[in-house]
């Protein structure tokens, strides 16, 4: 009979905390549950306890409280090479002395694989790479891109359930680091393997990921996937963090279901959606995406806000124009024009009323 499990529970993080010197939390009461075959993607600053994460779900690290379960079993008490977790991390760690079908095949001997077993288990991930040829050199003989996908290779040879990558791209170019980002996904959903990635590029996290965790200070600020973490952040942590952001300071004045009317710092009084802000009083940071943002008035929605800018700089970027503005206080709001025929260009010193859809412009926590 079949095993009767949780589906929606493959990895399971149940409140979770972890220190390092008895005092400082660095991982703070996580909770986290991942769906077979998902892409789940850790994005968060330096130090935000990303790879303590990871390196208790591998089993290199032990959590101080809480459970960490894999397909419903506890493996708080299992050795690493005994939870079948495939890994890949920034620095390859390939074998230098090793071949690369020495390196490849090393996984499978500790797991008594038997030689024909292992040499076409090897043969089939090199070409699944696209590195077939390369069985027989040296780690050394091979450029940075070429050595991240043979650890790549390695971390699927045993055919993991679970693969785990710590910045794997972080040492490649620009190109090379999207063509991988692009065969790493294409290798995880083709196989059905489950991921959890950690990234510090927010660009990275969202074109990946099936869902991202954005970290800070050791907390899960949002799990959310991408298009309602860039849409709808809950925090300015997140708002910040993710994409590009222009925010207002001001002083909520009034909430009323899904609108809030904030009086900005400079007296005037705009109409935001409430997020995270309840009641008149509160400081408020409010937020609004640079491509929100219109000026032309031909192509402005009925019912837009508008607000008085003097425009600082004016940068033509061949598909988009990027205008530096000065509004209320701030002298570094950013709007993004797509660049359009009808499209008007501006001069510095220039004043112009810009405008947004109330929607769009949301009331956060200051
Ligand atoms: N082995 C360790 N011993 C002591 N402190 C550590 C150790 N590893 C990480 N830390 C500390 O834990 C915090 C989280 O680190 P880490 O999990 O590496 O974050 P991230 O991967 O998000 O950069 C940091 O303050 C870091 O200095
Ligand atoms: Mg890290």
């Amino acid at each position: 009979m079949a095993h009767v499990s949780r589906n929606d529970a493959f990895v399971e993080f149940e409140r979770v905390q972890k220190s390092y010197d008895g005092e400082n939390l660095v991982v703070k009461d996580l909770n986290l549950t991942l769906p077979k075959g998902e892409f789940l993607t850790m994005l968060g600053p330096s130090g935000s306890g990303k790879t303590t994460c990871l390196m208790m779900l591998a089993g290199f690290e032990t959590a101080t409280h809480g459970d960490i379960r894999l397909d419903g079993v506890s493996i708080n008490h299992i050795p690493p090479h005994k939870r079948g977790i495939g890994m890949v991390f920034q620095n390859y760690a390939l074998f230098p002395h090793m071949t690369i079908a020495e390196n490849l095949s090393f996984p499978l001997e500790v797991r008594n694989i038997g030689k024909s077993d292992r040499e076409e288990k090897v043969k089939r991930a090199l070409d699944m790479v696209e590195m077939g040829a390369f069985g027989g050199r040296r780690p050394s003989q091979l450029s940075g891109g070429q050595q991240q996908r043979i650890a790549l290779a390695r971390a699927l040879v045993f055919e993991p359930e679970l693969v785990l990558m710590d910045e794997p791209l972080g040492a490649l170019d620009k190109q090379l680091r999207e063509k991988m980002q692009f065969e790493i996904t294409r290798l995880a959903h083709n196989l059905g393997i489950t991921t959890v990635y950690v990234t510090h590029d927010q660009t990275e996290a969202l074109t990946m990921s099936d869902r991202v965790a954005v970290f800070n200070d050791g907390r899960i600020q949002q799990l959310a996937p991408p298009t309602e973490l860039y849409e709808s952040p809950v925090n300015s942590f997140v708002a910040q963090f993710i994409g590009e952001n222009n925010t207002l300071e001001g002083t909520v004045a009034e909430v009323n279901g899904n609108r809030a009317l904030v009086k900005l710092d400079d007296g005037e009084v705009i109409d935001c959606k409430p997020v995270n802000v309840s009641k008149p009083g509160e400081r408020t940071r409010v937020s609004i995406r640079p491509e929100r943002v219109e000026y032309n008035k031909d192509r402005m929605q009925e019912g837009v806000h508008t607000l008085q800018a003097e425009v600082l700089e004016f940068i033509y970027m061949g598909d988009i124009f990027r205008t530096r503005l000065r509004v209320a206080g701030n002298d570094e709001f950013i709007i993004k024009t797509r660049n359009a025929p009808d499209q008007v260009r501006l001069e510095p010193g220039q004043q112009i009323d810009i405008g947004w859809m109330p929607e769009d412009c949301h009331a956060l926590d200051a």
